[in-house]
């Protein structure tokens, strides 16, 4: 048997509105050029679309961290695999972020990015599982706010699987192959 997936949030519903997220970032950052900051990998598919959807000049860069923790819980112990590439001095930086869980990663990386100086920073996040926040994150967008349900698609994995899904889906059970 395969998994059973369900669809949580339609590739219409996704699609419209990170549409709305593009022009709400085209509109307050007019004039200036965004600096988003992908988390590797799961952020990857929403800053694509978000990006060409941007329609004031974009730069683009990325990290990747691993979190320690037991089983699905992060720790807050946060290891750096990939640095930024270039410098966020001075610069109007977005950090975009797939899903926002119990805010442990994300407030790490936020704390280390503010030391750099950029000129602002701001966190997105395409979904928000409010239910689940530890530590508190400052948003300036959020896709959706979802229940407490462990989600696939759009980036988002179940065992490095199903991250190419273009829709939000629930695993609702587990096959066997
Ligand atoms: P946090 O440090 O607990 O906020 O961990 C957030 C990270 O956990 C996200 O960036 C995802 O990589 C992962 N994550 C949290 N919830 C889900 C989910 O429902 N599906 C897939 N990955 C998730
Ligand atoms: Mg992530």
């Amino acid at each position: 048997m395969k998994d059973q997936i369900s669809v949580l949030i339609s590739e219409e519903e996704v699609d419209a509105r990170i549409k709305e997220m593009a022009e709400k970032i085209s509109a307050d950052y007019a004039g200036k050029t965004v600096h988003l900051i992908g988390i590797l990998k799961g952020s990857v598919f929403f800053m694509c679309e978000l990006a060409k959807r941007i329609t004031i000049p974009v730069t683009l860069d990325f990290i990747s961290v691993s979190s320690y923790g037991k089983g699905t819980q992060s720790s807050g112990v946060v290891k750096f695999n990939k640095d930024l590439d270039e410098t966020i001095e001075g610069r109007d930086v977005i950090i975009v972020e797939d899903i926002l869980d119990s805010g442990r990663t994300l407030s790490y990386v936020v704390d280390i990015m503010k030391r750099r100086n950029p000129a602002s920073l701001e966190v997105i996040t395409l979904l928000d599982k409010p239910d689940r926040r530890v530590v508190p994150v400052t948003l300036a967008m959020t896709g959706f706010e979802i229940p407490d349900k462990f989600v696939v698609g759009y980036g988002l994995d179940y065992a490095q699987k199903y991250r190419n899904l273009p829709y939000i889906g629930v695993v609702d059970q587990l096959g066997d192959e």
